[in-house]
């Protein structure tokens, strides 16, 4: 019989995709039992704190059909006491015949040591089955426990001509409802939803997640603005809205300390950035976030500081809507308004594109492919 292993753990990579948006910062998992071809039981990571995807499978099968069967698990099963007990020492007592692993978990509690703990008990494990599948699928969460900051997905709407604004700022609205529902569908994941202070003054968004028939979001994104002089006015829809989610505001240690006052007392968190950090202030508030075990966070604009964080290259993925319309001017806002590239060679591609119609937009996806890995 052909190797039927990846297509069981494409069927666990599938589940596991089910937790996203629920689990993090752990990463998504997923796990199906099978013996003689045949699926017995089947589970994943639902939500942070819940049971892990061994234990979401292996608690719905019969332990009496385990002592023939395979266990495909996406990510290194667990050694270490965390929210809760070590899912080896489960696979330990039930006994599988086999495990799959797609892939080690580099988080240090485990590192290799999972797999050798089945190994020395004289469970045959096999690892790296569709292994790039599952690192894709939790790039996000690699990343972090890799670089101590959060997945950057940059998102913007722009006209046919490139504008993510009229020479007079105005952006309201480019891209068409369809694709502002997409926009709260890719909010609703997120850890934390950041701007600069130019878009916060320009636009004065809510930026909370508003989905349709009042679905609750997996989780509540941080609302952030990158803002040196602290000139957020407390009267922004941003602070008045605070009761419907947090919003931290990053601004120098050398911003008038009345304004940080009038934000902390409107329920803002202030995070002061040192001195010779302020250039970098996208970075520094990035590295905070990592610290909080932030794993995604929605970079919406504007210009200016999306062009600071492709110039740095801090953006990890893109969502772009592109309009049917024609805003015109060389003075408009261009979405990566920084330095950019000097050589057409040198433009950064995307991998793993998606490309969806929207009535009259058009939504472009993609990851960003790093210099690196070009050739
Ligand atoms: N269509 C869309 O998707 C979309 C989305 C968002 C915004 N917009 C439009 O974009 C326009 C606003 O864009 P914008 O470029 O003026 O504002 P912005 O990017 O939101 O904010 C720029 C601010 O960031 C700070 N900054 C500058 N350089 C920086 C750096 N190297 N690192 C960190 N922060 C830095 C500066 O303020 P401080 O020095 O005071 O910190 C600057 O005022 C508005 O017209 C808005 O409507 C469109
Ligand atoms: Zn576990």
């Amino acid at each position: 019989m052909a190797n039927r292993d990846p297509y069981w753990m494409s069927l666990a990579l599938q589940l596991a995709t089910r937790g996203r948006g629920f689990v993090e910062p752990n990463p998504m998992v997923g796990c199906v039992v099978v013996e003689k071809d045949e699926l017995l039981s089947s589970g994943y990571h639902h939500y942070f704190g819940g049971p892990h995807a061994e234990v979401d499978a292996l608690s719905k099968c019969d332990p009496k059909r385990l002592a023939d069967s395979t266990v495909y698990v996406t990510l290194e099963p667990c050694s270490h006491f965390g929210k809760t007990p070590p899912c080896v020492d489960l696979l330990l007592r039930l006994r599988p015949k086999r495990v799959v692993v797609a892939m080690q978990d580099p988080f240090s509690e485990v590192s290799g040591r999972g797999i050798q703990a089945l190994r020395l008990q004289s469970i045959e494990v096999d690892v790296g089955v569709l292994g790039a599948q599952a690192q894709e699928l939790n790039a996000p969460y690699l990343k972090r426990l890799a670089k101590g900051i959060p997945w950057v997905t940059a998102k913007w709407a722009m006209t046919l001509d490139g504008a993510i604004a009229t020479r007079d700022q105005d952006s309201k609205w480019i891209s068409n409802e369809l694709s502002r529902g997409i926009v709260h569908q890719l909010r609703s994941g997120m850890d934390a939803v950041i701007v600069g202070i130019g878009t916060a003054i320009a636009d004065d968004p809510l930026l909370t997640t508003r989905l349709p028939d009042g679905t609750r979001p997996a989780r509540i994104a941080t609302r952030v603005v990158v803002d040196r002089e602290c000139r957020l006015s407390p009267t922004s829809m941003l602070v008045s809205s605070i009761a419907e989610g947090p919003v931290l505001v990053a601004c120098s240690e050398r911003a008038e300390p009345e304004r940080v006052r009038n934000l902390r007392s409107s329920g803002c968190e202030v995070l002061m950035i040192p001195e010779p950090e302020v250039v970098s202030s996208l970075e520094f508030t990035l590295r905070e976030l990592g610290s909080r075990r932030y794993t995604n966070v929605l970079l919406e604009g504007g210009g200016t500081l999306l062009g600071h964080a492709f110039d740095r290259e801090l953006i990890d993925q893109v969502h772009c809507f592109v309009a049917a319309k024609l805003a015109g001017g060389a003075k408009a806002m261009r979405p990566l308004a920084g330095v950019g590239k000097s050589l057409m060679r040198e433009a950064t591609e995307l991998d793993n594109t998606t490309i969806e119609t929207l009535g009259d937009n058009v939504h472009i996806q993609g990851i960003v492919r790093r210099v690196a890995a070009r050739d």
